[in-house]
């Protein structure tokens, strides 16, 4: 069921597909974060992997996730989900966070969009079709 933008139901699992992948098209995430868009950049990736969330669902969670690869963050590591600390996601604070050079997406983790990220990161971040 495509819930994005929606209410978190409160229980889960949420599907990656229907239910994940669709807020970063509703939030136009791709205007920056597609292949050579201003995002796309090794200093501004933060990361060893693309900075691209404008692909299919499955390249999303890739580039997410670092193919499940990179969920347990600790100390300064800025990963992009961190199963263990979901609300030190950079998923979560670089959309939350103001600066210049990032929009403010959500102004706080009960925003529709960030609740349902974080309650996917919560159940494991998995990838389903
Ligand atoms: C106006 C352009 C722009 C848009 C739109 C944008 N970003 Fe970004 N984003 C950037 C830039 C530039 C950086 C690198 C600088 C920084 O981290 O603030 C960045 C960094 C990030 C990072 C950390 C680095 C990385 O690639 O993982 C994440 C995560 C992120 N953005 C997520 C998002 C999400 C989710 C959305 C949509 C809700 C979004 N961004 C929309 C420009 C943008």
């Amino acid at each position: 069921m495509d819930r994005a933008g929606g209410p978190p139901r409160g229980f889960g699992p949420l599907e990656f597909t229907t239910d994940i992948a669709p807020i970063f098209a509703a939030n136009n995430c791709g205007g920056c974060h597609s292949a050579g868009g201003n995002a796309d950049t090794a200093a501004n990736a933060q990361g060893g992997f693309p900075s691209v969330y404008d692909g299919t669902a499955l390249e999303i969670w890739t580039n997410l996730t670092g193919d499940g690869a990179m969920v347990s963050c600790s100390g300064t590591d800025n990963y992009r989900v961190c199963i263990n600390d979901p609300e030190a996601s950079t998923v979560l604070t670089n959309p939350l966070n103001l600066n210049s050079m990032h929009l403010q997406f959500w102004v706080s983790m009960s925003d529709p969009d960030a609740a349902t990220l974080y309650q996917w990161i919560q159940e494991g971040a998995v990838f389903t079709p």
